[in-house]
């Protein structure tokens, strides 16, 4: 025991050793007091190392201090106290006074009292400090994953100012800015990942194990895509010169004392040494090298999740043996990993744990990685839960706006604007397509993608579809109109924009067309026999009396037109044949008169000569 704890000073008081030199830097994101007059401002805060900080968005609230339980170190039921806000109203920012309990309890309690956020005043004058989750295994600890509202540590100065001004009555309206709490200067976001491959440190390695294996998907995702750059990072202390033949640094190092991790059970005799883990994280390491040169880096999320499965401590299969399976099943070069792991007895350098050490030390705005886990991004440390959608949300927040990915706006990320009120977007319900679109950083209204047609416009009070297709998506964002079987369209299905009401109507061919009353406005049946009424998109038209209306002449013309043309003719067929009659009549008469002209002439012939004898047709008689 004695050995244990002297050993585990040792590593605490290198960690202080190498704090003090580094930076631990804390991350903030801004308070801004919109009202009273006399608090407006904006103020620092830092962001609690639990809970889900918004991050790229902002929360609105009024600020409540409790008449009891000030320190939030019990249950506010057992005062009677609610900080749920009422319908309409804004939400409640709990402020409560550090001191006598964790901030995570604190949390806790202001959460399920229904306050949207806790405001922690601290109790002495000093610099911000970053409020974290209790080292401690505590039977508790459980409720810390559960914590989802943000918190923030405000200054002693600026807790007595709101405490003064509510005591006077004055209501205190906050808005909690994370919107410039990571930066985001272009399309890739470059993020860390500080880990470790020990599975038996408590509820971290399981919520760090947990996280892994929830995050993997769109992790890689991004990874594959190109949207981010991951680096997974593992911190290694190394032994005081002057203990590197101890038994305790033999067992918690490798390579003569350079790389040491505290031993997984805290206890030397027995389980896997602090060795074990340095040599499984630097396996860890190696394979994110070796898969970055095969241009597959999102590898090593697999391996990290395969192998927390595979070959738990717990089951005492924490060894080269389980890892090389592993490795061989994701068709890695295992000889290319052994070969950068080394000789771990060796009295040299490692290259690879020489980099993690270097890079453990801040630089830029990023300040000494001392809580593990850490996720760092776009070079600023992570505060908050390690939880899928908060750290995507974080992740998201650092694109520059309009570049970020679909992931950023699928499911996980929504943050239901659009339910209420549609979100202020265009929408057309009987269509059931909505511009409204939830994302991190709130909703957007923007003209969607319906069945492969992409609608145009601004999003928030018109979206039309455009191309080919376009009248099959909402009717182009044309009136349509259907009575009985008639359907009238102002789409017209050519690749031209905009909407033209039908023949038949008149209007903006949007929102309406209406018809048009021919009859009134005189544009056709205006014949004197005409009689017209108007029916929806034409009309009808009739004629008086036995007349028939043709709508081409606009006019009325006589039903009986047809049967006075078929009388006339037999009209002209009779006569026809009475004239043929009286012609065959005269032919006949014509000829007998010509047959006894021919007769006499022959016998007139027999007494005298006749100079036209030729001309007597003989075929003229049958
Ligand atoms: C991963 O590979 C790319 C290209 O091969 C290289 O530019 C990058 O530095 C590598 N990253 C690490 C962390 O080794
Ligand atoms: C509208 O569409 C959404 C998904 O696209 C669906 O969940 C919802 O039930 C639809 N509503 C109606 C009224 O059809």
């Amino acid at each position: 025991m004695r050995e244990k704890l002297g050993f585990l000073g040792i590593l605490w008081l290198f960690l202080m050793f190498n704090s003090s030199f580094g930076r631990f830097v804390v991350e903030k994101n801004s308070l801004k007091v919109t009202s009273p007059e006399s608090l407006k401002g904006v103020y620092e805060c830092s962001i609690g190392n639990f809970g889900v900080p918004q991050y790229g968005g902002t929360l609105i609230g009024t600020v409540v201090y409790p008449k009891a339980n000030q320190k939030a170190c019990k249950t506010f039921s057992d005062f009677d106290l609610s900080f749920k806000s009422k319908p309409g109203g804004l939400p409640t920012f709990l402020l409560v006074d550090r001191g006598d309990c964790f901030f995570t309890l604190k949390a806790w309690n202001a959460q399920n009292a229904g306050a949207a956020a806790v405001l922690v005043a601290d109790d002495r004058i000093e610099p911000l400090i970053t409020m974290d989750t209790p080292e401690e295994e505590s039977a508790s600890a459980d409720y810390l994953q559960k914590i989802t509202i943000p918190s923030a540590l405000v200054t002693k100065d600026f807790g007595g100012k709101i405490k003064k001004a509510l005591s006077n009555g004055e209501m205190i309206n906050i808005n909690l800015d994370w919107r410039e709490s990571l930066p985001h200067p272009d399309e890739c976001v470059e993020y860390e990942f500080w880990t470790n491959s020990n599975d038996e440190c408590g509820p971290k390695c399981d919520s760090q194990i947990d996280f892994v294996k929830e995050f993997k998907g769109a992790a890689q995702i991004l990874e594959r895509k190109g949207y981010t750059q991951f680096i997974p990072h593992y911190i290694t202390w190394y032994c005081p010169d002057a203990f590197i033949l101890s038994k305790q640094c033999k067992s918690q190092c490798i390579n003569h004392g350079r790389y040491c991790a505290p031993d997984p059970e805290q206890d030397f005799s027995t389980g896997y040494d602090g060795k074990d883990v340095v040599v499984q994280n630097l396996r860890q390491a190696c394979l994110f090298k070796v898969a970055n040169e095969s241009g597959k880096p999102w590898v090593w999320w697999d391996y990290v999740t395969d192998f927390a499965i595979r070959c738990p401590m717990k089951e005492k299969k924490y060894t080269k043996e389980c890892a090389d399976q592993v490795i061989k099943s994701l068709g890695l070069d295992i000889k290319k990993i052994d070969e950068c792991i080394g000789d771990t007895e060796a009295d040299v350098e490692n290259p690879v744990l020489k980099d993690e050490q270097d890079a453990q030390i801040g630089k830029g705005s990023r300040g000494d990685v001392t809580i593990l886990p850490t996720l760092v991004i776009n070079n600023r440390q992570y505060r908050g839960k390690l939880d899928k959608g908060a750290v995507l949300k974080a992740i998201c927040s650092g694109f520059q706006e309009t570049t970020e990915p679909a992931i950023c706006l699928n499911g996980d990320m929504e943050t239901n604007e659009c339910l209420e009120n549609n979100g202020g977007c265009w929408q057309d319900k009987t269509a059931n397509i909505t511009a409204c679109k939830d994302t991190f950083r709130g909703r957007v209204c923007e003209c969607p993608v319906v069945q492969g047609v992409k609608l145009v416009g601004d999003g928030y009070s018109h979206c039309e579809a455009s191309g080919a297709l376009r009248c099959e998506i909402n009717n182009g964002g044309c009136w349509k109109d259907t009575r009985g079987s008639q359907t009238y369209s102002a789409c017209i299905d050519d690749h031209s924009k905009g909407c033209k009401c039908p023949p038949g109507f008149k209007g903006d061919g949007v929102k309406t067309c209406e018809d048009v009353d021919e009859c009134k406005e005189k544009t056709a049946c205006q014949c004197a026999d005409c009689k017209c009424k108007n029916t929806w998109g034409s009309f009808e038209c009739g004629c008086s009396g036995n007349l028939l209306y043709i709508q081409e002449h606009d006019t009325c013309i006589s039903k009986d037109v047809k049967s006075e043309v078929s009388w006339s003719f037999i009209w002209v067929i009779i006569l026809g044949l009475a004239a043929t009659g009286a012609a065959g009549y005269a032919v006949y008469k014509y000829r007998i008169q010509r047959y006894m002209d021919s007769e006499i002439r022959a016998i007139m012939a027999q007494y005298m000569p006749l100079d036209n004898q030729g001309e007597v047709p003989n075929n003229v008689i049958p």
